[in-house]
């Protein structure tokens, strides 16, 4: 079995490493080949020679490569991950700083930025996609790439390579919350999830088939535990809101729900300490220079000052499951295919799937519920918005894209905004 790295180069890197390890038994992983682009080739250094101390240390029979050949890497790959940023953390700062400076939600996946990122995004993936469908048409992309949702969605529908199942550690980040609230084992927990990548909801909480989810709103009234990753703090939710809603908000609801404070909130943290793209350069920086030091053999503990930490466990477990053709409940992004009446077949939505060796097949959800019925159907036509116009590069669908986001809707800040981003970021937009 051969698994590429696309974007091997991230500090994120021995975390996947370390899931594949622990997975031997039932993942018998053989070859890992780790790719990144000329610009990265220092960093996929550091992390290839320590991917391969952790290998040595594990002493596990995993033969470990990693070039900038991407069309090389990808021959007889069974699956193939993309973890990549275009434009780096240097385009993440504009993406988060060009929003806040003109007073609005400045982040990577939500609001201006978000829809930034997926401009630069979706023509490198559909150009790797084309790629896996010459090169290894049987393998699986595990898309980890952000914005996840509407970048699995812009591959599944504009893409040549249509095994693709788009991934996220809110899901599981919450199902491990929601566990320890009520003391059970994570394994036998299972939140329903409603809604897309970053704007999904647990409608039910599932423990032994009993659903226990107002006692974890009850628990998450009295804040004992919140669903935070690192990077997205949650300042908690009201007990009226909370009990109205009926539901589980991840952390990114924050941006919609408590519109103002968190805006209020985002621009002192910009003020004191800058962008989190500017936090995370110094996290990294810290990373690498651990990563370089030759007694290392581990993953390192400080990975897990980044939001996306434990990311690697969905992806080593969805693989392995696939790969065993498991059937087991794992939440992904796929294809609607009617799991949600509301939504057209081809959709792209963040679902319980059984997983099988075909792949990810979502458990009926029915209808939206009235409370979130208006702002999911709103946010997924936006989505569809921003997928035509990474393909289009069209300057009034972009506009458009602009004054539906919820986080924008002001035609003159959006035409202000979008006149800068698209300046800041020209060279990674060939489409426009
Ligand atoms: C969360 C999200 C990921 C995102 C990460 C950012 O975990 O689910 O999609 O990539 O946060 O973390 P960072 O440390 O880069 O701010
Ligand atoms: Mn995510």
């Amino acid at each position: 079995m051969k698994v590429v790295i696309i974007g091997g180069g991230s500090s994120y890197t021995p975390e996947i490493i370390e899931g594949l390890i622990l997975r031997q038994d039932e993942f018998p992983v053989d070859f890992i080949t780790l790719v990144d682009i000329e610009s990265g080739k220092e960093k996929l250094e550091i992390v290839g020679q320590l991917a391969k101390r952790m290998i040595e240390k594990a002493g596990v029979s995993i033969e470990l490569s990693w070039t900038l050949d991407r069309r090389e890497a990808l021959n007889r790959a069974d699956f193939v991950s993309t973890q990549i940023r275009v434009g780096g953390l240097k385009a993440r700062e504009k993406d988060e700083r060009i929003p806040l400076s003109h007073g609005l939600i400045g982040q990577e996946t939500n609001g201006a930025g978000g829809i930034f990122k997926a401009f630069r995004t979706i023509p490198v993936l559909l150009d790797l996609a084309k790629d896996v469908s010459e090169i290894c048409p049987d393998a699986w992309i595990i898309n980890f790439t952000n914005p996840a949702g509407i970048v699995t969605e812009a591959l599944l529908k504009h893409g040549m390579h249509k095994k693709v199942i788009g991934v996220c550690n809110i899901p599981y980040n919450m199902t491990q919350s929601a566990a320890e609230i009520l003391k059970e084992d994570p394994n036998n927990v299972r939140i329903e999830f409603i809604g897309m990548n970053h704007f999904v909801f647990g409608s039910k909480v599932l423990v032994n088939g009993e659903d226990k989810l107002s006692k974890v709103i009850e628990a998450l009234v009295n804040q004992s535990v919140d669903f935070s990753p690192a990077n997205i703090v949650s300042s908690g939710w009201s007990e009226t809101f909370l009990e109205a809603m009926n539901m589980l908000p991840n952390p990114y609801h924050q941006y919609y729900y408590q519109k103002e404070s968190t805006l209020k909130k985002d621009l002192k943290a910009y003020q004191d300490n800058g962008t989190r793209a500017e936090q995370v350069q110094v996290i990294e920086e810290e990373l690498f220079n651990e990563y370089k030091n030759p007694q290392l053999d581990i993953k390192p503990e400080a990975l897990e000052k980044r939001g996306g930490a434990y990311y690697s466990d969905v992806a080593c477990s969805l693989m392995s499951s696939i790969y065993n053709n498991s059937q087991n409940i794992m939440t992904v992004n796929t294809l609607n295919n009617g799991a949600i009446v509301d939504f057209a077949e081809d959709a792209v939505i963040e679902v319980n799937c059984l997983i099988t060796k075909e792949g990810p097949v979502p458990l009926t959800v029915g209808r939206l519920p009235q409370q979130i019925k208006a702002d999911i159907l709103m946010m997924k036509a936006f989505e569809e918005q921003v997928i035509k116009t990474s393909i289009s590069g069209d300057y009034r669908d972009a506009y458009l894209a602009f004054v539906m986001n919820p986080l924008i809707k002001d035609e003159k800040k959006a035409k202000v905004i979008l006149d800068e981003l698209l300046n800041a970021h020209k060279q990674y937009l060939p489409q426009f």
